[in-house]
């Protein structure tokens, strides 16, 4: 096999809530996390020499170690045993730093490609041990579906799927670091948290707006007070007919879940004449590896 080409698809927050902070100064999660269509391209091959060699249309993102999709590369041929390199060229579409998983997941396809491209002799969970040591996200985008996430992040279940729906994802210009967001977190004294039980309990019953009226995340409410650009991005999507509308991670992307499409391109429409990041999705289902 020369190339193969993998979809990184990004992942939105359908819930977020911190439940403590664990002795390393990470914390405990509880996540509904979601795959969705918008996704970054990879191409990636294996090379003899054993280097490592990434190309990006994004000239801003570096191509060395400091890219996660190189750290994938290494810490594959490190656990296999296999004496190769890679070339890999990535394609973005995912926003950056906006809380949608997009340097974890070019790391996830990064691992599936070079499985498939070794002879696919990992499974799934072995996949997933190579990426928690990536990044607390990178086990979720493995296979990515609907899932619940539990510990740092690593801990998966798999849930039913999201009812069929139209995502309208917003990026503002200003990001917010993860770590910072974080550091502001008490659980302790958290207010408000989403209904995670809730929201299972309607993915089963396969009620859209049940679950959309318990999304919560609370990093919402240590956001920097300047912004306030996620409320009004929240009010405009449930303007235009979202059942609801939440910020995914960290941030700073907001998004909005609606039953038609018609309305869904409207808010795009809407939203695209004050951001210039903003795009139409939809659930993506689990990736079978
Ligand atoms: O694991 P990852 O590199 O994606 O995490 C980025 C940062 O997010 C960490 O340095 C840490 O500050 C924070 N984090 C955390 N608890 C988690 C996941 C991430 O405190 N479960």
């Amino acid at each position: 096999m020369g190339e193969i080409t993998e979809l990184a698809y990004a992942k939105l927050n359908i819930s977020l809530d911190v439940l403590s902070k664990l002795p390393d100064g990470y914390h405990e999660m509880c996540m509904v996390m979601q795959s969705v269509s918008l996704c970054d391209t990879l191409r990636v091959s294996l090379r003899t020499d054993g280097a490592v060699r990434i190309t990006t249309d994004l000239c801003y993102l570096p191509c060395d170690e400091r890219n996660i999709a190189a750290r994938a590369a290494r810490s594959f041929f490190s656990a296999t045993g296999i004496s190769a390199g890679c070339d890999i060229d990535i394609k973005k579409k995912i926003p950056v730093c906006a809380g949608m998983g997009g340097g974890s997941s070019d790391g996830a396809a990064v691992l599936r490609a070079l499985n498939t491209l070794t002879g696919g002799t990992l499974n799934q969970a072995a996949l997933e041990g190579i990426g928690s040591s990536l990044g607390s996200d990178i086990p979720f985008c493995v296979a990515g579906g609907t899932v619940l996430a539990e510990g740092k992040g690593e801990r998966l279940t798999g849930l039913q799927r999201l009812p069929d729906c139209h995502i309208v994802i917003c990026k503002p210009r200003f990001s917010v670091s993860t770590p910072e967001l974080f550091s502001k977190i008490d659980s302790r004294a958290i207010k408000y948290r989403p209904d995670t039980a809730g929201i299972l309990r309607c993915l089963q019953s396969n009620d859209l707006s049940g679950i959309c009226q318990r999304m919560y995340n609370v990093f919402e409410d240590v956001l920097p007070s300047k912004p306030n650009d996620i409320s009004l991005i929240k009010r405009a999507l449930l303007d235009c007919g979202a059942l609801g509308a939440v910020m995914t991670g960290t941030g700073s992307a907001v998004f909005g879940i609606f039953p038609d499409e018609d309305s869904a391109a409207c808010a795009r429409c809407l939203l695209s004449g004050k951001y210039e990041e903003v795009f139409l999705a939809h659930p993506q289902p689990k990736i079978i590896i």
